[in-house]
């Protein structure tokens, strides 16, 4: 598994990172046997929201974390917050921040969380709350590193004139499929294709220049929700490139998916929503590879780009 140090943040993270989403379908014990393959495997980092199935999720995961045996220090344990789908809004005041890190310890089980970020932008946020949240939950020792997710260049300007703390992650919507972090950057100027539109004011080499570590996540999602592009018949260009890299490489396509997205300059790591210990293997596979210049412009082609 290939490693990565975070600028101002957790050293020596897996560029693979479990995202919990989906674990409230699994019994602990089957939730268990997933995080020891993810550990056997090299992940050690894990993603949670407060949101995914209304809390079930951390629950969900403090419990099999303990069966399954595995050290707290051993891991690095995110969260995010601010995402209220069951009352229809999204709040950064500083209380709902500060009770909803307080309720996720308790459902995972932890007394700190190693990093917590800012789901999705409050329209009515007031960067001073946020600092005020962040300074408490860090000085009591509940938090140890913040970041953001979903969150543009000027959102984070004015995140960080209040925050005392480093923002050190941006977790992004980044695959084959939806490449829009990148694609802008391919087509600046150009007026024939939507591919040009900026749509995150430069958001990519903004975290760069900032050292905003990115996190991928549903990095094998078609559109938004639509299901594994991997081995879908509809998309029959990206399927057969991946499958013959795939070939050189003995891995699967879905492991050259994720190869796609480590190669990038901008070092992200892939967030991986998989239940499946199986298809969880197929993904770390891919933080072993490393494209070449050619293989990765041959995949990103592959998804419907054109050179302009
Ligand atoms: N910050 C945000 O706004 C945001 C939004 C969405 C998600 N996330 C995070 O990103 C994580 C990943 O999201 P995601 O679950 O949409 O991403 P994903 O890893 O791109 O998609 C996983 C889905 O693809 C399926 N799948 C089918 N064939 C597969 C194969 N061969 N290999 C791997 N998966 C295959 C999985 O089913 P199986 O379980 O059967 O493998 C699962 O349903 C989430 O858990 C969450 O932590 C963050």
């Amino acid at each position: 598994m290939k490693l990565l140090n975070i600028a101002n943040g957790p050293r020596n993270a897996s560029a693979v990172v479990l995202g919990c989403m989906r674990m409230p379908r699994l019994s602990v014990d089957a939730a268990a046997e997933m995080l020891r393959t993810a550990v056997d495997e090299g992940v050690n980092f894990f993603d949670h929201a407060t949101c995914y199935g209304n809390g079930e999720a951390e629950t969900r995961f403090g419990d099999a974390f303990k069966l399954a045996g595995l050290r707290r220090e051993d891991v690095y344990i995110q969260s995010k917050c601010g995402l209220h789908f069951d009352r229809q809004e999204f709040d950064w005041s500083r209380d709902d921040i500060i009770t909803s890190a307080e309720e996720s310890l308790v459902r995972l089980k932890t007394e700190y969380l190693d990093v917590l970020l800012l789901h999705r932008p409050d329209l009515l946020y007031e960067p001073e709350q946020v600092a005020e949240a962040f300074e408490t939950l860090h000085v009591q020792g509940k938090v140890r590193y913040f970041g953001v997710s979903n969150v543009s260049p000027g959102q984070l300007e004015l995140l960080g004139k209040y925050v005392k703390q480093p923002l050190v992650i941006n977790q992004l919507q980044f695959s084959l499929d939806q490449a829009q972090l990148i694609d802008t950057g391919l087509y600046v100027n150009n007026l024939t294709t939507e591919h040009s539109v900026d749509r995150d004011n430069g958001l990519i080499d903004y975290c760069r220049l900032k050292d905003i570590t990115i996190q991928a996540w549903s990095p094998l999602q078609a559109g938004m929700f639509q299901g594994c592009f991997v081995d879908d018949p509809g998309y029959p260009e990206l399927n057969k490139a991946l499958g013959e890299v795939a070939e050189k490489y003995f891995v699967s396509k879905t492991a050259i998916a994720i190869a796609w997205i480590l190669r990038h300059p901008a070092r992200m790591q892939a967030i991986a929503g998989t239940m499946n210990p199986s298809h969880l293997k197929d993904i770390c596979a891919g933080s072993d590879i490393v494209l070449t210049h050619q293989e990765w412009y041959k995949l990103y082609l592959a998804s419907g780009r054109k050179l302009p």
